[in-house]
């Protein structure tokens, strides 16, 4: 798949796998999540919100659709996890069930800053639902309890993650070949 002169892509996950396996994870969270009280779906921006509209729309559940905004601190090594919020939710998640969408779980560590930091909220539960796992890249061992999919080492883009900003709207997923 040839998208820009200047960076090849290799197609990893099509429209149709991404499509059969969102719909399962909506038939396994609806189960899970049946009667269990409120529940507030908080996605990651900006990479999570692909999925969090294909997933929700697929819901058979009542939910409040939140969204927590983070950016690495400037300056700061992405491997330190140093991570600040630069969108706060606009739910009061106290006593609710709360679900975490993720793009990727790549290092965990955006997500290890992000579970320590809505734990002090007191939720009723705090689960996380990855789009992908990546767990060849573990820095911090984080409970993933719903993942898409799980991948090699590589560098993806598509359904909501980019390359500086691009590509986050394929809507299948590659691998980044040849990142400059
Ligand atoms: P972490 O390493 O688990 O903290 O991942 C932090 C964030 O980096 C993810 O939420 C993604 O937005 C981004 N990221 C990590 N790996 C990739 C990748 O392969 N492609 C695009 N974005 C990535």
């Amino acid at each position: 798949m040839k998208q820009e002169a200047d960076h090849h892509l290799e197609v990893l996950l099509t429209r149709d796998q991404i499509q059969a396996r969102v719909t399962q994870l909506a038939e396994e969270i609806t189960r899970d999540y049946s009667g269990a009280g409120e529940l507030v779906l908080v996605a990651v921006l900006r990479g999570s919100v692909y999925f969090a509209v294909d997933l929700s729309r697929r819901l058979n559940l009542p939910f409040i659709l939140d969204f927590i905004g983070i950016s690495s601190y400037a300056g700061a090594s992405p491997s330190r996890g140093i991570v600040r919020i630069t969108k706060d939710l606009e739910s009061n998640i106290v006593h609710k069930n709360v679900l975490l969408l993720e793009d990727i779980v790549d290092t965990g560590l955006t997500l290890n800053y992000l579970i320590q930091n809505l734990k002090t909220r007191n939720p009723s539960s705090l689960r996380v639902c990855a789009f992908l796992d990546m767990p060849a890249r573990r820095i911090v061992n984080i409970p993933v309890d719903y993942y898409g999919f799980s991948l090699p080492d590589l560098y993806v883009v598509g359904y909501g993650l980019d390359y500086h900003e691009r590509y986050r709207n394929l809507e299948v997923v590659a691998a980044l070949k040849d990142p400059k």
